[in-house]
């Protein structure tokens, strides 16, 4: 047993010295002009899904929680949330050319319809995000309407992309 003692000794240490690493925690400033919710009409609705499920990794309006301050789960979190906001955030739509809006826009429904989204591992201590099959069919009839519209003004955009 002396052995075991040892490990969880140094798993204490190693515990105790990741706590003086902690990532950066970034709070972008939101420029309502440049929001999704500005730019583009978003019915209440799906306004209310994206806030609920999604806003976490894809806004610059993360709530993080208590055990963010805890490491290595906090590395864990920063990392999904600088990803999912490299990938897609309501916040910074503005941005965004025709194209990548179209695809993020058909991203957004085969995302959700496959239930890659929101993420499993932040479903159980959100249980409130997890979407339902009319949250699904809201989002998709919203979200392909949505990108018909930008096509027909910039007909360029429904070209496959070649970057992200
Ligand atoms: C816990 C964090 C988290 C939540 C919540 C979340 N996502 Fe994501 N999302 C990510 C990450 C991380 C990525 C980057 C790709 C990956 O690692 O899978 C991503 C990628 C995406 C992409 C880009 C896929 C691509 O290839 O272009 C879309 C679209 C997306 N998410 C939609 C959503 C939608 C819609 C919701 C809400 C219903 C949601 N996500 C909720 C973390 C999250």
């Amino acid at each position: 047993m002396k052995w075991l003692t040892r490990v969880l000794l140094v798993l204490l240490v190693l515990f105790i010295v990741a706590q003086f690493f902690r990532p950066s925690i970034v709070v972008p400033r939101v420029d309502e002009t440049k929001t999704l919710y500005h730019v583009e009409s978003v019915p209440p609705e799906v306004r209310t899904i994206l806030h609920r499920s999604c806003d976490d990794c894809h806004s610059n309006r993360t709530v993080w929680p208590w055990y963010n301050r805890i490491s290595p789960v906090s590395w864990w979190l920063a990392d999904h949330v600088k990803k999912g906001r490299k990938e897609l955030n309501f916040d910074e739509w503005a941005d965004f050319k025709p194209r990548r809006k179209a695809r993020k826009l058909e991203e957004i429904c085969d995302q959700v319809k496959e239930r890659k989204m929101p993420l499993k591992s932040y479903l159980p201590l959100h249980a409130h995000a997890k979407l339902t099959d009319a949250d699904r069919g809201a989002l998709c009839q919203w979200s392909s309407a949505l990108r018909t519209r930008i096509i027909a003004e910039h007909p360029e955009a429904a070209r496959p992309a070649q970057s992200k």
